[in-house]
C-alpha cells in the first residue's frame, strides 16, 4: 500500500491507521529480536582476515630490520607507515601508525588542541567558549568527545555533496572560537555522502579565515570501502597546499572495517608541525604501538593492490545487504511523501529521514516490534534532532533474511508513526 499523507482525507488516514495497526500487532506476535543498529562487519567479513592469525610464524623482523617485539617506535613501523600512506594517499613521511582505534588518536588530537594548542598557537582552553561545527546528522562518538571536554558544538546541515558551505564560511568567518571542525568526507556516516571538489577547496580555504588554531578533523574512515564503482574524493592535502593551509587539517583512517576491527591499525596524518605537537603529548603516554600486530597487517598487505582485491571481498558480502535495504525504501516510499534518504556507493549506513517529528516514534515501535535501531537523535550533537527526523540503519552485521525481516518491520513502522503524527495534526 503506498501512503500519501499530504493529500489524504481523515477517513484515508483513519482507514491507513487501522490497516497498519493490524499488520504491526501481527509481527508484534512473532517476538523477533534482531537489531539496526551496529556499524560493524559481521564474521563473515572479520574471517576475511583469519590469516592475520600466525602470518609471522616466528619472524618477527619488519622488512626494515626492526624486532617488532621490542619497545619503541612513536611513529609505528614504516611499513605500517606506508599502508596508511596508501590508503590516506598522502606521503609516508607524513602518516603515524598507531594502535587499534583512529577514535582514539582523534581524541588525542583533541585532547592536543584543547591543553597544549597546535603549532605554537594558544591551547583552546584558555579561550572563553572554545566550540567545533558538526555537520549533521554526523558520527555520535566525534560528538561524544566534544561533549565531554566541554568544547561546544555548531549543527552544520549536511548536503549531497558535503556540509553546507556558505553556513560554514559565515560562521567561521564570524567567530574565531570554533576551533574545529568534524569531517567524515568519503561515504559519511551516517548519510554516505562524499564531499566533491568545490567543497574540499572550500574547507582548505578556511585556515586563510581562521583562528590559526583552527584545525579540521578529517575523519577518513571509509577512505576504501566503495560498493561498486570506485569514487573518487579529491585531495584535501592537495587543497590546502594550493591554499597555503597546510596546517589546518589532521587526516585519519583506520583498517577497522578492513581487518579485524578490535585488532587493526589507525592512522594519523598531517603537517610535521601538527604530527610534532601530536607526538609531544603522545610520547608522555606511550612508548609506542602494538608493531607486531603492524607487521601483521603489513605481511596480510604487502602491496596495496592485495588490499584493495581484499575490500572488493568486503564489497561482495555487504552490496546484497544494502541492496536489500535500498529495495526496501524504494518499494515502501518510492512515491510516497512519507521520507528521504540517501543512496550510498560505500560505508557502513543508510540514512533516512522520516516527515518531521516522528524518528522518536518509529524508534520506540520498532523496539517494541522487536527490532532495535540507533537511539532517534543519536546522528546529532547532544543527542538532539531538532526536526526529530533521522534515522540511522546499519546493515553490515546481521545475515540477509535478518535484515530483510528487520526492514520489513521498519517500514510498517515508519508507515504507522507517520500515519499517526499526521491524524494528531488533522
Ligand atoms: C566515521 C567513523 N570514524 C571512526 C570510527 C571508528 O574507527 P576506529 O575503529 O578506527 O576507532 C567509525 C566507526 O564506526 C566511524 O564510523
Amino acid at each position: 500500500m503506498t501512503v500519501r499523507i499530504d493529500s489524504a482525507t481523515r477517513n484515508q488516514l483513519q482507514e491507513w491507521e487501522k490497516e497498519l495497526e493490524t499488520q504491526y500487532q501481527r509481527i508484534c506476535q512473532h517476538e523477533l529480536n534482531l537489531d539496526l543498529t551496529r556499524g560493524k562487519p559481521s564474521a563473515e567479513q572479520l574471517h576475511l582476515s583469519d590469516r592475520l592469525d600466525g602470518i609471522l610464524n616466528g619472524d618477527y623482523r619488519s622488512p626494515d630490520g626492526i624486532d617488532t617485539r621490542n619497545y619503541g617506535g612513536l611513529d609505528g613501523l614504516p611499513c605500517s607507515r606506508a599502508l596508511g600512506a596508501d590508503i590516506l594517499q598522502v606521503p609516508t613521511e607524513e602518516v603515524m601508525a598507531g594502535g587499534n582505534s583512529s577514535l582514539t588518536l582523534m581524541y588525542h588530537a583533541v585532547l592536543t588542541g584543547y591543553l597544549f594548542g597546535f603549532a605554537g598557537t594558544k591551547p583552546w582552553r584558555e579561550m572563553a567558549a572554545p566550540k567545533f561545527l558538526c555537520p549533521v546528522p554526523g558520527y555520535d562518538r566525534h560528538f561524544t568527545i566534544c561533549e565531554q571536554l566541554g568544547i561546544g558544538m555548531v549543527n552544520v546541515p549536511m548536503t549531497a555533496t558535503g556540509p553546507d558551505m556558505d553556513t560554514v564560511e559565515k560562521l567561521v568567518r564570524e567567530d574565531q572560537e570554533i576551533i574545529g571542525m568534524w569531517c567524515v568526507p568519503k561515504f559519511s556516516n551516517p548519510t554516505g555522502v562524499t564531499y566533491n571538489q568545490d567543497t574540499v577547496t572550500r574547507l582548505a580555504q578556511l585556515g586563510q579565515v581562521a583562528n590559526p588554531g583552527f584545525r579540521i578533523f578529517w575523519d577518513n574512515a571509509y577512505a576504501i570501502h566503495d560498493l561498486d564503482q570506485h569514487v573518487n574524493l579529491p585531495s584535501i592535502r592537495s587543497a590546502t597546499i594550493e591554499n597555503d593551509t597546510t596546517d589546518s587539517v589532521i587526516q585519519f583512517a583506520s583498517t577497522s572495517k578492513v581487518t579485524h576491527a578490535g585488532a587493526g591499525i589507525a592512522f594519523v596524518s598531517a603537517s610535521s608541525a601538527n604530527l610534532d605537537s601530536l607526538k609531544k603529548q603522545m610520547q608522555a603516554m606511550t612508548i609506542g604501538p602494538d608493531k607486531v600486530n603492524q607487521l601483521r597487517h603489513s605481511r596480510l598487505f604487502p602491496e596495496f593492490t592485495l588490499l584493495k582485491e581484499h575490500m572488493q571481498q568486503h564489497a561482495e558480502i555487504l552490496k546484497p545487504k544494502f541492496e536489500c535495504v535500498l529495495k526496501h525504501l524504494e518499494n515502501a516510499f518510492g512515491d510516497s511523501d512519507l521520507g528521504s534518504w540517501e543512496k550510498p556507493h560505500g560505508g557502513y549506513f543508510i540514512s533516512f529521514d522520516t516527515r518531521p517529528g516522528c524518528a522518536t516514534e518509529v524508534v520506540r515501535l520498532a523496539a517494541e516490534a522487536g527490532v532495535k535501531l540507533t537511539p532517534a537523535g543519536a546522528t546529532f550533537p547532544y543527542g538532539k534532532d531538532p526536526e526529530n527526523r533521522n534515522i540511522r540503519i546499519a546493515p553490515s552485521f546481521p545475515p540477509l533474511e535478518e535484515l530483510d525481516t528487520a526492514m520489513s518491520v521498519l517500514v510498517l513502522c515508519i508507515k504507522l508513526a507517520s500515519v499517526r503524527e499526521q491524524l494528531q495534526k488533522a
